[in-house]
């Protein structure tokens, strides 16, 4: 089984989205092959999750609150994306870390309060443009799964996601080349088994990749076979353009 999620961000109000979504579930299969998950905006996921019904398309949150309940004013917690329908949240993608200053102690945080409320979470990890250009990009990752995921309680029974979007990638129209994929692989890999245990790796984590992905690129990063799916932003917007994505 294959992952396509497609991060709709703050780009469709909540009619907009359940219009997308209702194209989704006409017009993309997921089925056996594929897992589709959708990530629209938190105002829109109860009216979709009531569109889709049956529909094999499942839905994502695109962040949650780091805590759990109480005065914080403005903010959605997990349990409640996970009321409204969500059964995945992204945690930690490079936009909140970024523009809203998401720290690595908000994002472990993001990720137990995920595991306690039933969400899987995605965690986006990546380099940045200068870290690359440093050759940091090993230690950018190890840094950014460590502190994620070191205070999780009994890590060994839950579901991962891990998002590997290198921050210079993402909305820019430069995409990694598969090839390069095999080393970050490599490096999440040994680092969640450090962590855990090479047979957890295996049973409970998936790998994607997220990052200026197009119908073009997308054959030679499905035919990655440690690679479990794709993150897609902008494409996603157009169904068109996603069912390029799963030719
Ligand atoms: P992009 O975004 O596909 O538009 O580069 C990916 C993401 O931010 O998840």
């Amino acid at each position: 089984m294959k992952y396509l999620i497609a991060n709709w961000k703050m780009n469709l109000n909540r009619e907009q989205s359940l219009d997308l979504a209702k194209e989704y579930k006409k017009k993309v299969k997921g089925g056996k092959e594929y897992q589709i998950i959708i990530a629209p905006i938190a105002l829109a996921l109860p009216e979709i999750k009531k569109e889709l019904g049956r529909s094999s398309i499942k839905l994502s949150a695109q962040n949650v609150a780091a805590e759990a309940v109480g005065s914080f004013t403005g903010e959605i917690s997990a349990a409640m994306f996970k009321e409204a329908g969500a059964e995945y949240s992204l945690v930690g993608h490079s936009e909140r870390r970024h523009f809203i200053n998401e720290t690595s102690e908000m994002i472990a945080k993001k990720i137990t309060r995920c595991y306690e409320a039933g969400l899987t979470p995605i965690l986006c990890i990546g380099e940045t443009a200068d870290e690359k250009e440093n050759n940091q990009t090993e230690a950018a990752l190890v840094r950014q799964l460590q502190s994620a995921l070191f205070k999780v309680e009994n890590l060994v029974d839950k579901e991962l996601f891990i998002a590997y979007e290198p921050v210079w990638a993402i909305g820019t129209g430069a995409c990694l080349v598969p090839a390069e994929m095999a080393p970050i692989y490599r490096v999440v890999k040994r680092t969640i088994s450090s962590m855990v245990s090479d047979k957890y790796y295996g049973e409970k984590v998936k790998l994607l990749y997220g990052g200026s992905v197009t119908g073009e690129r997308a054959a030679s990063f499905w035919g990655l076979a440690y690679l479990d799916g794709l993150l897609v932003g902008g494409q996603s917007l157009s169904v068109e353009k996603v069912k390029a994505i799963l030719m």
